[in-house]
């Protein structure tokens, strides 16, 4: 695997690829990478000839009191799993090389209405930040197709819509949640928890399998399902952030008539806040 830093670089090195005929996937991450990551790079692999990664922590999708600065950063490690994996090049550029002379005035990709809800909601502007970094690395890499995971269900989202409103010529595929034994979704930030609430890391994804069993068997009394799976979060130690059963389509509040959802969580747990969903058909 070739790692290259400057845009310039992985621009000559793609150009002759994709001359060659070869069809470019491409998986962006903030590194530190997990079996979720790989198995993006492996199904990047599936569906495209050369397979693209990206390491880049995104300053502008974190808010000014979140963890930009304690975010892992472990390029060695990750350069030897991404080879291990197949992936051909991984994209490493500096601060200056994504946003030349600390740009302040920049164009900005804004996704309203899904973006402002959920995590959007918790985390105002992230989802601009994450867009128009994404929106960024494609104008790079210009790849056939690009590979997110389920885990960030609502950033894939966001994605899809803006890259169906830009009509960008490129094809978003999902790939499904990788979770630990205990069910827990893998994340960079699972690295914060101390060995106490790694143990209660788990109840997050217990309580929406809960949840959804309770839907299974007939429940439809929404607002009361959420209120009680929230309590047993704060019994078990989490602090609320949201928990919301929602239409797939929009993630808006699902009614008793609705079909198609999604379950969507976020919690604090010590420092670190964590994210899941589950789908469930009716
Ligand atoms: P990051 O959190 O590093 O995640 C990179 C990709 O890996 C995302 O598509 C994310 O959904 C996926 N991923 C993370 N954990 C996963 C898991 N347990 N199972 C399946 N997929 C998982 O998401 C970002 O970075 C950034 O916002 C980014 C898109 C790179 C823009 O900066």
């Amino acid at each position: 695997m070739k790692t290259i830093y400057s845009i310039a670089e992985l621009r000559e090195a793609l150009g002759q690829e994709r001359r060659a005929g070869k069809k470019i996937g491409f998986v962006p991450t903030m590194g530190n990478l997990h079996t979720g990551h790989i198995q993006l790079i492996h199904q990047a692999n599936n569906h495209a000839d050369i397979t693209v990664a990206s390491i880049f922590v995104n300053p502008l999708q974190f808010g000014e009191n979140e963890d930009l600065d304690a975010y892992p950063r472990t390029l060695t490690s990750d350069q030897e799993k991404l080879t291990a994996a197949g992936c051909d090049y991984l994209f490493a550029p500096n601060i200056n090389e994504m946003y030349p002379n600390g740009q302040v005035i920049q164009t900005l990709i804004e996704v309203p209405g899904i973006s402002d809800i959920h995590c959007g909601a918790s985390r105002p502007g992230h989802f601009r930040g994450v867009a128009t970094v994404v929106c960024k690395l494609f104008g790079i890499v210009q790849p056939d197709v690009a590979i997110f995971g389920e885990k960030d269900f609502q950033q894939l989202m966001v994605i899809r819509r803006m890259a169906e409103d830009l009509f960008l010529p490129v094809e978003i595929l999902g790939a499904p949640i990788a979770r630990a034994q205990s069910g827990l979704a893998l994340s960079s930030r699972n690295g914060y928890l101390t060995e106490a609430e790694l143990a209660t890391a788990p109840i997050l994804n217990q309580t929406i399998c809960q949840t959804i069993a309770q839907i299974s068997a007939g429940r439809r009394d929404y607002a009361a399902l959420q209120e009680e799976a929230q309590q047993r979060l704060e019994q078990a130690g989490f602090k609320r952030d949201y928990y919301t059963i929602c239409n797939r389509k929009d993630l808006q509040h699902a009614g008793p008539d609705d079909t198609q959802l999604v379950l969507v969580a976020a919690a604090y747990l010590g420092k670190a806040r964590l994210i899941d969903n589950m789908v469930v058909d009716l």
